[in-house]
């Protein structure tokens, strides 16, 4: 049985590169952990909540005695991807890099949450063409800039206003929104809790969480 992984890899890579098929199935891996693997995709502007959100989904689905990993914008750019900036082609192989590693985690047998801006539709959706369909499942964080400004967790957007960071999203960087996520949370009206029970709410009710 080919894994996720295998079945979507690129075109274009070393002929003298040979697939390696291993002897357990993504879905014996699956079906261990009784749960659906998946990528919960969180994308919003810097300071939406996309972390915190996905921290509290993570309480959730450990209460639950689901397994989960959370790969982290700002943390995975201090080791994997350390050598990247925010230069379109920097935050374009941000995103293709993760959504390799994500589609590991989902042959592995997690739900997998990412938190990027990931501000590019195009990037997103060659992530979810990586993956089978019901893997995929699109988060937009949906917080106004004018909100997000006013909390500016890190100082960052003062700084960006000030001209000391370029390319910052949302100032002189683009976001492009979802057109159809699966899920739309919106902060400024919702709490954090009532957000992360609305994206468990969804997997619950889809039968991610019930193998
Ligand atoms: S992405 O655009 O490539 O998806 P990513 O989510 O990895 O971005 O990193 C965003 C985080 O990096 C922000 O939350 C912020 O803390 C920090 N950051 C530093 N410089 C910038 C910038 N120019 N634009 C956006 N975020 C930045």
């Amino acid at each position: 049985m080919t894994s996720p992984y295998q079945h979507k890899a690129h075109d274009g890579i070393n002929q003298d590169v040979v697939w390696h098929t291993g002897s357990i199935t993504h879905q014996e891996r699956a079906a261990l952990k009784r749960q659906v693997p998946v990528v919960l995709w969180f994308t919003g502007l810097s300071g939406s909540g996309k972390s915190t959100i996905a921290n509290a989904v993570e309480q959730k689905l450990l209460a639950l005695g689901k397994h989960s990993y959370l790969l982290d914008g700002d943390n995975i750019r201090h080791g994997l991807n350390k050598d990247l900036g925010f230069t379109q082609a920097d935050r374009i192989e941000n995103i293709r890099r993760i959504g390799e590693v994500a589609s590991l985690f989902v042959d592995a047998g997690s739900i997998v949450l990412t938190a990027f801006i990931s501000p590019f539709i195009s990037d997103r959706e060659q992530v979810r063409q990586r993956l089978e369909p019901h893997q995929f499942i699109e988060v937009f964080v949906d917080t106004p800039l004018a909100v997000c400004e006013s909390r500016d967790p890190k100082g960052l957007y003062k700084k960006a206003r000030a001209g000391e960071i370029k390319h910052f999203t949302g100032i002189d960087s683009d976001y492009e929104s979802p057109t159809q996520p699966e899920i739309h949370l919106k902060t400024d009206i919702d709490s954090i809790e009532a957000c992360a029970e609305k994206v468990v709410n969804y997997l619950a009710a889809r039968g991610y969480l019930g193998l």
